[in-house]
């Protein structure tokens, strides 16, 4: 069951709510029903890359008249609509505390790691990681499908998983591996785990499209995985001279998961990986194309690379709430672990 596709489930209306108690003041419209939008121009809005009212709010106009044929009035006003219609998000300063105090933490597996994260990978936000390959962002992602499944007291959140995984690079062996150590039934542990397959960029944007029904059916899905947000909408951009084209669609699927983030107190934990520039001397060596654009969404960026004998390094970048910091920690065949200071001696 190496790559299991996401499941289809009966529920036609993805936008009907079950899970009520979150965000229950989230109205969502459809964008047809946006005035000035019918069902054609809502049909070509969304093979545009935009989804929903949210998404369309932060959309460019003119990327609209190309993509849906009309004028830049039109285009504008449509915008516009989209944007008055998403202002109920909007909540008081009392509800925003009351919200953030749902807000729950899964674990790294590495203590020093999850105190850095101000104590675990955090719900309601976008967690991204980069680094060089083979830097362990991808064993983070493996620890924290497992970790979720614990209770709250070993650090989960005795929840489910969704991976969107785009590198085909999911192994079904570390995951039972990493539960069997943890003490959970490692055949379970892979059931509480949905695996969607991304062949290309439109398909990894349709994935995400279908989490909500997925969480609808599943309510005790706490983390979704994107293993690696990047790599597919880098591969086929590449040298298209569609830069803003690809980052548009980018920011649309991040948009979409800390929706979803949101408005299901789920965590979402993507990867990105990024190369060593030796063009690049002065700066940021590994500034990632199009890292950028996953920078301004994100809420906790964490820079990885290797340390001394084995060791991983995660440092914390750009947070708006904890203090930059670095954390050291291993990746062992038990999962991620606190550097074992006896052995150091
Ligand atoms: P890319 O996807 O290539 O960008 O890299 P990544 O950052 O996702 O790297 P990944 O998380 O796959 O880390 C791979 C590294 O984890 C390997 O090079 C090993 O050092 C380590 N690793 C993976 N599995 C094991 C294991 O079972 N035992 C030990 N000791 N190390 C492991
Ligand atoms: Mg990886």
């Amino acid at each position: 069951m190496e790559e299991d596709e996401i499941e289809h489930t009966e529920e036609e209306n993805v936008n009907e709510e079950t899970t009520e108690e979150m965000n229950s003041d989230f109205e969502y419209k459809d964008i047809k029903d946006l005035p000035g939008v019918g069902s054609t121009i809502a049909s070509k809005i969304r093979n545009a890359g935009y989804q929903d009212i949210i998404a369309l709010a932060t959309a460019n106009p003119l990327v609209l008249v190309e993509a849906c044929g009309i004028g830049e009035p039109t285009a504008r006003k449509i915008v516009a609509e989209a944007r008055e219609a998403s202002k109920m998000n909007f909540m008081s300063g009392l509800e925003f505390e009351d919200k953030r105090k749902s807000v729950q933490r899964i674990s790294t597996g590495s203590e020093a790691l999850n105190i850095l994260l101000g104590g675990g990978v955090e719900t309601q936000s976008i967690t991204e990681c980069y680094g060089e390959y083979g830097s362990g962002k991808s064993q983070i992602a493996f620890q924290l499908s497992v970790d979720v499944q614990l209770p709250l007291d070993k650090g989960g959140l005795e929840g489910h998983a969704i991976w969107i995984d785009t590198e085909g690079t999911f192994r079904p062996s570390r995951i039972e591996q990493l539960a069997a150590v943890k003490g959970l039934d490692p055949k379970q542990a892979l059931q509480n785990i949905k695996i969607g397959r991304a062949y290309s960029s439109d398909h990894q944007v349709l994935l995400v499209d279908k989490i909500p029904e997925l969480i609808n059916a599943d309510p005790k899905i706490r983390l979704i995985v994107v293993d690696s947000m990047m790599a597919l909408f880098r591969a086929e951009y590449v040298g298209r001279g569609t830069l803003a084209d690809r980052q548009q669609k980018v920011n649309v699927v991040l948009h979409n998961l800390q929706r979803l983030a949101d408005r299901f107190n789920v965590a979402v934990y993507i990867t990105n990986q990024v190369m060593a520039r030796p063009d690049v001397m002065f700066g940021d060596p590994t500034a990632a194309v199009g890292g950028h654009i996953i920078g301004h969404v994100a809420t906790y960026r964490i820079y990885l690379r290797k340390g001394k004998k084995g060791s991983r390094v995660g440092k914390l970048v750009d947070s708006p709430s904890l203090p930059e910091g670095e954390a050291s920690f291993e990746i062992t065949s038990n999962g991620i672990m606190d550097i074992d200071e006896e052995k150091k001696k």
